[in-house]
């Protein structure tokens, strides 16, 4: 029987979020973590390029401690909004806020695990994970150790060694994760991290980051197509409409008890009355998105 993977105890570098003791400088505050205020956003506003706007007057807030899923059809603009959380993309009108500050650079408390693989092929596992501390200038002996001590978190103590291309996709996004976690960023971006994967490991993932992240409750951003993954994994699902100017038409409370693992909540009656519900907003957008893509009414 397959056992499934467990978080090792929390090392020294990943703090609680909520622990008072740990963050004497933080003020109290009540702002979410991440606020998205009437963004909208549009490409190719350059001399003789066509002005397409991509996402229109998205209004958003992620509480610190809270997974939010944002689901919608292919193209309508999910990684864009990631991006503009990110500092990578700047609004062309309203406003991003990370921990209440607007977003006018790189988010430096932001984690992005990007949806195309990002490993680099010529350096190992372990150097993959250790090189997220090269730029806080972490000396090169315990940057490695941090490293192997994440991958055995994510259960990969016996892969540091290993070159990405001899790794599976599961393996690869284990990687990922903890080259993301390693620097214990207090908001996780997270983009169709698990896309590429089968449904078995896609599972075994989202149990593993469930684990991870019920340690310290990050702020998490993920956008997936899956919308069975967006429920078993989120605290709140938001549904974006089809693009052009796609918008954020609904957002849907998940009440269902943690700890979860995957391919048991899945079977919970609740669950499905939850994605009955969700799909009925999601399918007509959905739709539009084929249609427009078919050359039909968009
Ligand atoms: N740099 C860019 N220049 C022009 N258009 C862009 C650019 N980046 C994204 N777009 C367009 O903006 C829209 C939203 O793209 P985005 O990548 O955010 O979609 P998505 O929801 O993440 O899609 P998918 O589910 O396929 O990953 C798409 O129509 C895309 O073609
Ligand atoms: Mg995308």
């Amino acid at each position: 029987m397959q056992a499934r993977l467990r978080a090792a105890p929390r090392s020294a570098n990943v703090r609680p979020l909520a622990s008072p003791g740990t963050m004497p400088s933080a003020p109290a505050t009540t702002e979410p973590a991440v606020r998205l205020e009437r963004a909208t956003v549009a490409f190719g506003a350059g001399a003789g390029a066509a002005r397409y706007v991509a996402v229109e007057g998205a209004d958003l807030a992620v509480g610190a401690n809270e997974f939010v899923a944002i689901v919608g059809p292919t193209g309508c603009g999910k990684s864009t909004l990631l991006n503009v959380v990110a500092g990578l993309l700047k609004p062309a009108a309203g406003a991003a806020f990370v921990q209440g500050a607007r977003v006018e650079g790189v988010s430096a408390p932001c984690g992005y695990l990007f949806q195309q693989d990002a490993l680099m092929p010529w350096k190992t596992a372990r150097d993959n994970v250790a090189v997220a501390l090269e730029p806080r200038g972490v000396p090169r002996g315990e940057a490695l150790q941090r490293a192997q001590a994440w991958l055995t978190k994510v259960g990969l103590a016996a892969f540091g060694d290993r070159y990405p291309h001899q790794l599976s996709g599961g393996q690869r996004k284990r990687v990922a994760l903890a080259q993301m976690l390693i620097r214990d960023p207090k908001i996780l971006l997270m983009d169709e991290p698990f896309g590429p994967l089968d449904a078995q490991t896609r599972a075994l993932m989202g149990d593993l980051l469930l684990d991870l992240w019920s340690a310290d409750r990050k702020a998490v951003l993920f956008v997936t197509h899956d919308l069975e993954e967006a429920i078993a994994l989120a605290d709140r699902v938001v549904v974006m409409s089809a693009g052009p100017a796609a918008r954020i038409v609904a957002q849907h409370t998940i009440d269902l008890p943690r700890p979860r693992e995957i391919n048991e909540i899945r079977l919970d009656p609740k669950f499905h009355a939850l994605q009955r519900a969700i799909w009925n907003d999601l399918r007509e957008e959905v739709l539009k998105t084929y249609q427009a893509q078919a050359g039909g009414p968009a």
